[in-house]
């Protein structure tokens, strides 16, 4: 699907391909526990959010260099763009490199020269997203963002993601209220697998813009109520949502239902090279498994603009 586009909801860890994935294991020497690349696919079947986040950990092994995080975020650009992407903010894991060795300024630069030529290259503005991981404490997050200082001028906002049930969004209220000090806009992962509570948190607590997923905002009508009033745009991935099991099938996905009720639905690939899809496929899914007519992609497009971190002119600019 070409429509214009924002994805806002895309981590860029999650959108290396095998062929790649390979291409830097033989580059950097490192050895990949699967033969080839279609090895490699078969592993693609998940039960939960954990089991892929095991085989999303491993495979960043091999991004190593700032080449490495360029060359990545470069190819997710190109496809994106082919998608009818015209906006982008994207998010990034410091924590899974820094904790292997790879220092945090490898990792934002390198990214950092991808993106700041992305709309000459690509037509593509974009934004950089510094996720926290949940399962991790909130001193290393804290020490994640202190370290980070020197590149903040890349980055816009942070996020929170990784393993959600246990780890509540009060767990990062700290690091959130630094976040705020030095004018980074907020989001987080809550109601992907975790209750609706967590999304709740996330807005009290964290003072998020924007929840990521939301998906189980569903099982509580006075939050839906609530974020419906208060225009709290969720970045839904409805293919995702089918690979990790939090819906059964892609026709039984909530997403009608949760536009019928008001909420700032938008749609998102999450860690395409895992789920199926990059955004336009995701589009082009709900639109033959769940009927969304033209009309209703047409407000998916428009809402993911709105949602954006865009003020009024780049808003224009991008559509
Ligand atoms: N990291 C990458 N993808 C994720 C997801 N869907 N949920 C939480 N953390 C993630
Ligand atoms: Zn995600």
């Amino acid at each position: 699907m070409h429509l214009p586009k924002a994805e806002l909801h895309l981590h860029i860890e999650g959108t290396l391909e095998p062929e790649l994935a390979f291409a830097l294991a033989g580059r950097n020497g490192v050895v990949l526990p699967y033969a080839d690349t279609e090895e490699l696919r078969t592993a693609y079947l998940f039960d939960d959010l954990q089991s892929f986040l095991d085989l999303y950990y491993a495979l960043m092994a091999v991004l190593r260099t700032e080449d490495d995080f360029a060359e990545l975020a470069d190819a997710y650009l190109a496809r994106a763009a082919a998608q009818g992407v015209r906006h982008a903010e994207i998010f990034f894991d410091p924590q899974a490199h820094t904790d292997r060795g790879v220092p945090i300024g490898t990792v934002i630069e390198g990214l950092g020269r991808a993106l700041e030529r992305s709309e000459e290259t690509h037509g593509i503005s974009t934004q950089l997203i510094m996720c926290f991981l949940r399962d991790k404490s909130a001193e290393s997050a804290l020490e994640t963002l202190e370290a980070a200082k020197p590149h903040l001028h890349r980055i816009s906002a942070v996020g929170l993601d990784s393993a959600e049930v246990g780890h509540p969004p009060a767990k990062f209220r700290e690091v959130y209220a630094a976040a705020t000090a030095l004018g980074l806009r907020k989001v987080a992962h809550a109601g992907e697998e975790g209750p609706p509570e967590y999304v709740r948190e996330a807005l009290d607590v964290l003072g998020v813009e924007r929840i990521d997923h939301g998906l189980r905002c569903m099982e509580d009508p006075e939050l839906v109520d609530r974020l419906v009033s208060e225009r709290i745009p969720l970045t839904l991935c409805p293919l995702s949502n089918v690979r990790l099991r939090a819906v059964d099938v892609l026709e039984e996905h909530p997403l009608p239902a949760m536009m019928a009720a008001g909420l700032l639905c938008t749609v998102n690939s999450d860690d395409p090279a895992y789920f199926g899809g990059y955004v336009g496929d995701t589009f082009h899914a709900v639109h033959e498994a769940l009927g969304l007519d033209r009309e209703q992609l047409r407000t998916l497009a428009r809402n993911s603009f709105e949602a954006a971190f865009l003020d009024h002119d780049e808003e224009r600019r991008a559509r």
